[in-house]
């Protein structure tokens, strides 16, 4: 009898469960080198529920996670390439970290405390998403750790005092976890010798009915924003913060990514459908629930939970057939979406918008969590 209910456990869990039980854990394995010979690695992080996340230490990008539908069914939901020779050319950010400053920054210019920086153009007259050699395209150092049963990567990099136009030489520590729970929880640190911006975030791309050709248009979204700024034509905020009340930027209840896409409004032109910041509830740093996306098809659901003040939602509209990415998968017009976690585009040239400066002796610290679910949970 005694015997009996020691197994137990064991049975009921071979009861209730079909799958073969899955080992948490973490592997590492090359990803080619760069061009100067550095060698590249790719960390397979699996979760206890079977979740994976693969990742590299070039541009801590992740090149795939995994996530159940709403019949435990596992797809890969990013977008990128099958190898290290897709990042290297120029790509669209696939699944990067981003820095010093995600988003644009006004003509490659700002001015603190007296001085006038110039930063690399790379976007038009722009600076955007940290220049021509970003983080996204350095290599960074990276730890693999364990906290239980539970993986990630600590990804540090020490970018040089005067990298792509930039004061100071700043520290930069970036931590992802892959919960029990299905989350990936993003932890930014940075300090830095000299005042400087910083506004770091991460660039994947989702299509959450899995690998697909096909469009995010029937994703439906909501963002836990009354507001938006408003751009100008080269995609730089005007200063305002408009209420999304009646626009096609409100997504205070869930609606389908292109409903109103195409809408007949400026802000739409500018950005080419969207493509904005949108103003996270209170602006408090927080951590607190920025949107949820659901893709009907699979039941799958994204949430974004965030300590940041705002998010860009992008909705792939420079995607146009051109690239052609994982297992031959051709990346069409607006087929995946990001949601950028951020301070405010170009903060250090308004002076109204939340600061991005960061100055000796302090530490910038932030955290985002991509939780998922289904419909079905
Ligand atoms: C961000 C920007 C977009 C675009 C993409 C990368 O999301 O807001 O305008 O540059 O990155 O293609």
């Amino acid at each position: 009898m005694r015997r009996l209910l020691l197994l137990l456990p064991f049975l009921l869990m071979s009861c209730t469960s079909s799958e073969p039980p899955v080992e948490a854990g973490i592997q590492s394995r090359s990803f080619g080198t760069l061009p100067d010979g550095r060698d590249v690695t790719i960390y397979k992080v699996t979760s206890p529920t079977g979740m994976v996340m693969e990742v590299t230490n070039y541009g801590g990008i992740i090149t795939r996670l995994t996530a159940p539908d709403r019949d435990g069914k596992f797809d890969d939901i990013v977008l990128g390439y099958d190898n290290l020779e897709g990042y290297l050319e120029e790509t669209p950010y696939f699944g990067a970290i981003i820095g010093r400053y995600g988003n644009r920054i006004a003509r490659g210019q700002f001015t603190l405390d007296g001085e006038t920086y110039t930063l690399a153009q790379n976007n038009g007259e722009n600076h955007l998403h940290g220049g021509i050699q970003g983080f996204d395209k350095v290599l960074w150092n990276a730890e693999p750790f364990s906290m239980g049963n539970e993986y990630g990567i600590v990804f540090t990099y020490e970018s040089p005092d005067g990298e792509e136009g930039y004061p100071g030489t700043l520290s930069a520590r970036v931590t992802y976890l892959l919960t029990a729970d299905n989350r990936v929880i993003f932890s930014y640190q940075a300090t830095t010798d000299k005042a400087t911006p910083v506004n770091l975030t991460q660039h994947s791309y989702f299509n959450l009915a899995g690998p697909s050709s096909d469009s995010i248009l029937d994703h439906e979204l909501m963002l836990a924003a009354d507001h938006f700024t408003p751009i100008d034509a080269g995609l730089i905020p005007t200063g305002e913060i408009r209420a999304v009340t009646g626009t096609p930027f409100d997504f205070t209840t869930a609606t389908p990514i292109g409903e109103r896409i195409n809408a007949d409004d400026e802000q739409i032109a500018f950005g080419l459908g969207y493509d904005h910041n949108w103003v996270v509830s209170d602006m408090t740093s927080s951590m607190r629930l920025a949107a949820r996306v659901h893709e009907p098809t699979s039941g799958r659901v994204m949430e974004v939970l965030t300590e940041e003040p705002g998010i860009q939602f992008y909705a792939g509209n420079f995607l146009d057939g051109t690239i052609t990415g994982k297992g031959g998968n051709v990346y069409e017009y607006r087929s995946g979406f990001c949601l950028e976690t951020q301070h405010f585009p170009d903060s250090p040239n308004q002076s109204t918008f939340p600061s991005t400066i960061l100055r000796p002796g302090e530490t910038y610290q932030t955290r985002t969590i991509y939780a998922f679910t289904t419909d079905a949970d």
